[in-house]
């Protein structure tokens, strides 16, 4: 995790780095930090905290100049603090750095460093760096009469990361070198945004919006030292590269935030456009099925798919679990949903026939990056389901599908999920085209689909009673979510949401499964949220229910407009509009949703920035 910006060029840097680790918060707000050449030294600012924070240190005590780098932090290693803040000063002053992702052997480098005269300030990993930088960069002119060149600096820094065990996304200033910085990646991603007297060094694209629409997306073991005037770009293993220039384009930073009170409350009143953008220009009419433009392969090579992974971390998880049970009903395509964390260590036997789906809103998810990357040199054609256009995942897949959902600022994926289940449906209309689906079946889904996004207005109308249902349960510490077929991965999300954002413990299970040991926790503390919408199940999850009430456990339902047989059993209802089973994770997930943001909120919580978690996972 962690956001980088790094500038060197003739703008007053720390403005520009304070809006660029803005724009970076998504990836860590513990702390947040900028280091300044100022000609004869590099001063450094940080604060544990949010960006805000900083910008308060900096109005009493500024620095500017037009070299710089700043960080945004999410803890790895040590705690919060001011001095576990980047950026971290290595040796006396000499070398200054920011650093995106985890150094496994820093503990060996630290007890080395340390023999040899190195003090540590902080317990951060990155410190390691700093100082082994600084002791090669101090050795290194011990072997030359060039004190001034560059190439030491860079020689210096090729020998400390070939020391480094992990990933590691690094910038680099030298108090000898003002005009420089020097920028490193393994695992954690930069890009370069190409100026005109100017560069760019970031995280991702979005710092350097609105002042280059060129960059470079750095590789694994690449090194690139820009100056004003120069770029130089080379890799371990190949030498001196001419940099590929690509152009930015459908970056978006539109994060206003107009009259919601917080990002997650408006995404959550994105959905009926965000559901819509997702199936914009996807259908053929004529031939009753969808249609994708980047999938990368041909007719002939997707038929051949007799088996589907989808991949995946957290809320997109959750996507993916809709989507396996899409998949296997509409396209009959065996269909298998794996943590990215641990498919990207297991070996399961995957045919020569499988397709990999990444299904990710950042495309920056360090596990769902490496399960992709494993699958892929295992020979299996991947795909991308993601949101960040030009993020890594999409870019390092064969082919993929943008959600095109717009930027999602809360922590808390909303608008998202729904986005990527629209897509799996999608998924599973086009698969299922090409097999069993008849032309009438393809065509009552297209128009099934044509309807959502006016449903999903119709089912933000239940905004104001789970606001007042929600008073009611914010004092509760445990909650059960339960449902069954597409509603059990809602019920899942449900309780993720809730535990994300209002720190309450809750658990999601399918609703039968509660009798085989979930059930023992019931009592009149514990409500159970019921995701219990008409459809073939209905009955079956209407004894689940009768069996929690039985045992005085207080519930809320998510049932369908007009069920009184529901209403009368429970203590609170929420209605949704009634629609075909396979459409009802995009419905009833929505109240979950708005239940977890007024709990949270009733609870004075940080809805939009949680503690502990961040929106781009960018360590394993
Ligand atoms: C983090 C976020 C979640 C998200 C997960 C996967 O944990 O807080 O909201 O679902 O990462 O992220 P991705 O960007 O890969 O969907």
């Amino acid at each position: 995790m962690c956001g980088i910006v790094g500038y060197v060029g003739f703008r007053d840097a720390t403005d520009l780095l304070i809006e660029g680790l803005r724009r970076l918060e998504y990836r860590g707000y513990d702390s947040a930090g900028i280091a300044i050449h100022q000609g004869d030294r590099i001063e450094c600012r940080k604060r544990a905290g949010r960006v805000q924070e900083l910008e308060k240190l900096l109005e009493s005590d500024p620095i500017s100049g037009s070299v710089g780098i700043g960080h945004t932090r999410w803890a790895t290693h040590g705690e919060t603090t001011d001095v576990n803040s980047h950026p971290h000063v290595g040796g006396n002053g000499e070398v200054v750095i920011v650093h995106n992702g985890v150094i496994e052997n820093y503990s060996t480098l630290r007890t080395k460093l340390q023999a040899l005269g190195f003090v540590f300030r902080s317990q951060t990993d990155t410190e390691v760096v700093a100082h082994l930088l600084a002791h090669h960069v101090e050795e290194q002119l011990k072997l030359s009469d060039d004190a001034e060149g560059t190439e030491i600096y860079v020689r210096a820094l090729e020998i400390t990361i070939s020391k480094l065990k992990g990933t590691y996304g690094i910038v680099a200033m030298f108090r000898d070198l003002p005009d420089v910085i020097i920028a490193a990646r393994a695992g954690s991603p930069l890009v370069v945004g190409v100026g005109k007297g100017e560069y760019y060094v970031a995280s991702d694209a979005s710092p350097l919006v609105g002042y280059t629409d060129e960059v470079i997306y750095l590789q694994d073991h690449e090194m690139v030292v820009l100056t004003t005037t120069s770029i130089d770009l080379r890799h371990r293993d190949s030498g001196q590269l001419s940099p590929n220039i690509h152009t930015l384009d459908q970056v978006s930073t539109d994060t206003d935030l107009g009259d919601f009170e917080h990002y997650m409350l408006k995404e959550i009143f994105e959905q009926p456009q965000t559901i819509a953008n997702a199936m914009r220009g996807r259908f053929n009419e004529d031939e009753a099925t969808a249609v994708f433009g980047g999938l990368n392969l041909d007719p002939q090579q997707l038929r051949r798919i007799d088996r589907i992974v989808l991949t995946a971390c957290g809320t997109s998880w959750h996507a993916g679990l809709v989507g396996e049970y899409l998949l296997e009903e509409f396209a009959r395509v065996p269909t298998e949903v794996e943590y990215a964390s641990e498919l990207r260590y297991r070996n399961p036997p995957l045919e020569d026939n499988t397709m990999v789906f990444a299904i990710t809103q950042s495309g920056e998810t360090a596990d769902t990056l490496a399960a992709l990357r494993e699958c892929k040199r295992k020979g299996h054609p991947t795909l991308a389901i993601c949101n960040v256009v030009g993020s890594t995942i999409a870019r390092e897949a064969d082919g993929g599908i943008y959600l095109h959902a717009g930027p999602e600022v809360g922590v808390a994926s909303t608008k998202a999920f729904t986005s990527q289940v629209t897509v799996l449906t999608l998924l599973a209309l086009f698969f299922g085209r090409m097999r069993h689906l008849s032309y009438p079946a393809g065509k009552r889904m297209i128009s099934r689909l044509k309807e959502m996004p006016e449903i999903i207005e119709r089912t933000l109308k239940c905004n104001e009673v789970v606001e007042e249902i929600s008073s009611r349960y914010s004092q509760f510490n445990n909650f059960l979510y339960l449902g069954r077929l597409y509603n059990f991965p809602v019920a899942l999300e449900g309780a993720l949401k809730l535990k994300e954002i209002s720190y309450i413990h809750a658990e999601g299970y399918p609703a039968a499964e509660m009798k085989h040991g979930p059930i023992a926790l019931v009592d009149e503390v514990t409500p159970s949220v019921f995701v219990i919408p008409r459809g073939g199940i209905y009955p079956k999850v209407m004894s689940n229910l009768e069996e929690v009430k039985a045992r005085k456990g207080p519930v809320i339902a998510i049932a369908c407009e007009g069920d009184t047989k529901v209403a009368d059993l429970v203590d609170d209802v929420i209605f949704v509009p009634d629609v075909e089973d396979y459409l009802q994770p995009l419905v009833t997930s929505i109240p979950l949703q708005l239940l977890s943001y007024y709990i949270a909120v009733n609870r004075g919580c940080n809805v939009d920035r949680p503690r502990n978690l961040a929106k781009s996972v960018t360590v394993e």
